[in-house]
């Protein structure tokens, strides 16, 4: 029997899947996640056959550019961007199914060009297509994008069914509760929910993804998984890389908004949540929504705030300088944008409640890396009492979420001897070692489960807006605040002091991953 009729709970994860025949359109075709993460993403769907055979990408932007323009500017995003090379026998199937089509997004007119292009193909390979929608532009046009596929009817094609048209709509989902509401009350007025694909693309890594399997597909951890045996849990997302050249969004963004309420909130979603009870998109939101409404609203002022942030000071990285965030090309003199973010969370539930869950991420940090620190309580009795010939640690089992994508798990173990000595000691699992190291990208994932229609890892509306909710009033604080109560740390550090006392009053510290 296969493993999917004796456990239904994995059904979702190894089904076979196909989507319909599909024309995708770029909105923001020109840019720079286009050529980056979508061209190489649609590439390498094809490289592995995963593309229906009627397939066909079209790209839109305001500026005219010629359908062989724009092919030879993709075949050089995938020469430059792809995790596998550009095969000519892929390309030359591909290439004459990339068109482009020129107009405003907010020009109505150009969306019914749009459309007849798309009815002229659907006339020519004699079938309907299904039309997935890909919002690429800065946010400021998504709305105007988003009323325009309504009034040209290309956002009702098909409706209820399979291959109705879909819509993929890009971070930022607005820049707090309100502006998420108003986003959210347009695209529903055009859009059923069904239809609506609101991307964080730390679903779409195969490690969160695997953070669902390891938690629901293996009997050992369920019984620990709660506040009877966890100390706290740590969720860190640092970067190596600094703003760049990005300050022109980033200094609207800041840590909070740009890393904290998305793809960390995400991280604690999966990794505190209840188990759903199956593995269809719905079950597994309404489980993420739950532990989202669990956590209780963040004291914001005085010692015992439960917020920390700061901005990066001159530092060394890898050994060589580099400058700090208020030295950056772009940001304002009196800039207050916090470059890093901290949390410390209750969660007030029966599994969590008294467990403290600690979040951070930041810009310039020490090392890239994001993983989910479990920590579990100490042994109880003294029967190993910390001394010299007994070093103990507390059992920690970390997911490392990138890069060394895999799992760890601190015990305590004797040390090879005639007497009893203790040392913590590390079990490592890699995926690079079991799997090999040619995972997919997160794009490639996420663009084929739109196509296919499956949400499971996207954001759904009341997600999006419980999860600004949280953070909206930290953000109106440090808009008060300025830069008062603004910390600092060296960048090539693990972040500021008082990211440290969110712990410390716990008597906690935060691991060096
Ligand atoms: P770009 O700034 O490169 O813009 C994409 C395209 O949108 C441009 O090529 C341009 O196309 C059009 N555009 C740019 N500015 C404006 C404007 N003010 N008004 C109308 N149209 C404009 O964006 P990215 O490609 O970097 O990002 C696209 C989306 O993806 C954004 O929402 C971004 O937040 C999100 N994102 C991007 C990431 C990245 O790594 N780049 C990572 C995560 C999310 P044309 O002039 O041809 O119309
Ligand atoms: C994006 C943020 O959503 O995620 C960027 O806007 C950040 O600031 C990026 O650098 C990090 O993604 P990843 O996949 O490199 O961890």
């Amino acid at each position: 029997m296969p493993d999917h009729e004796r456990h239904p709970f994995l059904h979702g994860l190894s089904k076979h899947r196909g989507a319909p025949p599909t024309v995708v359109v770029i909105f923001g075709a020109s840019g720079d996640l286009t050529a980056r993460k979508l061209i190489p993403a649609i590439y390498n769907l094809a490289l592995d056959g995963l593309l229906p055979a009627d397939f066909h990408l079209i790209g839109y932007g305001r500026k005219a550019i010629p359908d062989e323009e724009f092919q030879r500017d993709a075949a050089a995003a995938i020469r430059e961007f792809s995790r596998r090379e550009l095969k000519d026998e892929i390309w030359a199937g591909l290439a004459p199914r990339t068109l482009y089509v020129s107009g405003g997004y907010d020009e109505l007119a150009a969306f019914e060009r749009l459309a007849a292009r798309i009815a002229g193909l659907e006339k020519r390979v004699g079938q309907e297509l299904q039309t997935l929608f890909y919002v690429s532009t800065p946010p400021s046009v998504f709305a105007p994008i988003i009323r325009n596929l309504g009034a040209s009817g290309l956002a009702s094609r098909y409706v209820g069914q399979p291959h109705q048209s879909k819509v993929i709509i890009e971070k930022p989902f607005g820049k707090d509760l309100a502006s998420a509401r108003e986003l959210n009350r347009v695209i529903t007025s055009v859009f059923a929910e069904s239809q609506v694909f609101r991307i964080d693309h730390y679903l779409g890594k195969e490690t969160v993804q695997d953070l669902l399997v390891q938690r629901f597909a293996n009997a050992i951890f369920e019984p620990l998984w709660n506040r009877n045996f966890v100390d706290h849990v740590q969720i860190t997302v640092a970067e190596e890389v600094g703003v760049g050249t990005r300050a022109g969004y980033y200094e609207q963004s800041g840590a909070l908004r740009d890393m904290i309420q998305n793809h960390t909130m995400q991280l604690l979603a999966l990794t505190a949540m209840e188990p759903p009870v199956s593995l269809d998109a719905e079950s597994i939101r309404d489980e993420k929504v739950k532990l989202l409404q669990a956590i209780q609203p963040l004291r914001l002022d005085g010692a015992a705030s439960d917020v920390a942030r700061a901005q990066y000071t001159a530092g060394l990285l890898g050994g060589k300088p580099v400058p700090g965030y208020m030295q950056e090309p772009d940001v304002a003199a009196d800039s207050s944008t916090e470059t890093f973010a901290a949390l410390r969370l209750q969660i007030n539930n029966w599994r969590w409640h008294g467990v403290p869950f600690y979040l951070r991420s930041g810009k310039r940090m020490a090392r890239r890396v994001t993983e989910i620190a479990v920590r579990f309580k100490r042994a109880p009795g003294n029967l190993f009492a910390d001394s010299d010939r007994f070093q103990l640690a507390a059992n920690t089992l970390a997911f490392q979420i990138q890069p060394d994508e895999g799992m760890s798990m601190i015990l305590n173990a004797k040390i090879p001897g005639l007497e009893t000595r203790t040392q913590p000691v590390k079990m490592n699992f890699r995926y690079a070692t079991t799997f090999g190291s040619n995972t997919p990208e997160a794009y490639e994932r996420l663009v084929l489960d739109a196509m296919i229609g499956d949400g499971t890892l996207f954001i759904r509306g009341d997600e999006t807006e419980r999860s600004w909710q949280l953070v909206t009033p930290i953000l109106e604080h440090w808009k008060q605040e300025k830069r008062a109560g603004l910390d600092a740390y060296s960048a090539g550090s693990w972040g500021p002091k008082s990211a440290a006392d969110l712990l410390a009053a716990h008597g906690h510290v935060w691991r060096e991953p």
